[in-house]
């Protein structure tokens, strides 16, 4: 598994989203928060990191990456995620919550899919190996900012979208529509979490952050105001500094 790593620390293992790659936490990895050792892995079939047979469950995901903190010694983790890397992150936390000393959720949500969904998911999962990434990017690109974006933030999260291999963005698709609801799991979890959800996130909006908020013990809300799904992108200072202030809670 091919990750990158940041800063040094706390161990923060961060996941990323559909059909992304470790690069999409671009902004940290250049500039690590103060006081976390960033570990950002690509998932299996993304980026650097080889397919694998079969779809890709966010138990898979979670079973891979809970290797890669065995390979590098790393007995717990804050461990994290973007949107499907939040659900694989909630998976890690279901096989083995004594690796996970804490959660941060980033634009993403507990529910599993509708039925409605999962027809979706399987439909993209075909389009996507007849045709290639582009209609997928040409529907979701539009969904993952608010207005005002930078146009450079926007182009080289389109350029990743477009360089993932369609037989990993297939798997991970059908992946999504076999995950469980996590909510039993957050419910249990006595680690401390940070959900953080952009204002305007039409793709996991406040409503699905403050829904896992509520079943938590001790979670943190933040909705960063006037961005979308990929927060952390459109306003990073603001997302450090959410995060910093829920790091400098726990230390
Ligand atoms: C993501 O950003 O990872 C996806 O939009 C999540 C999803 O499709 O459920």
């Amino acid at each position: 598994m091919f990750y990158r790593s940041a800063g040094s620390g706390r161990p923060l293992l961060l996941l990323h989203g559909f059909p992304f790659s470790s690069e999409i936490f671009w902004p940290w990895l250049e500039e690590p928060p103060a006081g976390v050792r960033l570990i950002c892995p690509d998932l299996r079939g993304f980026g650097q990191s080889p397919m694998q047979p079969g779809p890709s469950t966010m138990e898979a995901f979670a079973s891979d990456t809970l290797k890669l903190l065995d390979q590098l010694a790393i007995p717990t983790a804050l461990v994290g995620g973007v949107s499907m890397g939040g659900y694989a992150a909630m998976a890690l936390a279901r096989l083995d919550p004594s690796r996970v000393s804490g959660l941060v959720l980033l634009d993403t949500q507990s529910s599993a899919d509708d039925a409605e969904g999962k027809t979706r998911r399987e439909a993209v999962a075909k389009d996507v190996e007849s045709n290639g990434v582009a209609g997928l990017v040409s529907t979701m690109l539009p969904r993952l900012f608010a207005e005002g974006v930078s146009p450079q933030v926007r182009a080289r999260v389109e350029a990743m979208m477009r360089a993932q291999r369609p037989e990993a963005v297939a798997a991970a698709s059908r992946g999504m529509g076999q995950r469980e609801d996590s909510r039993d799991i957050l419910a249990r979890l006595d680690a401390p979490a940070l959900v953080l959800v952009g204002e305007h996130d039409v793709v996991t909006g406040p409503d699905k952050a403050k829904a896992m908020v509520d079943v938590m013990s001790n979670a943190t809300l933040e909705v960063v105001a006037g961005v979308g799904h990929l927060a952390h992108l459109e306003a990073p200072a603001a997302v450090t500094q959410a995060l910093t202030r829920w790091l400098s809670k726990l230390a």
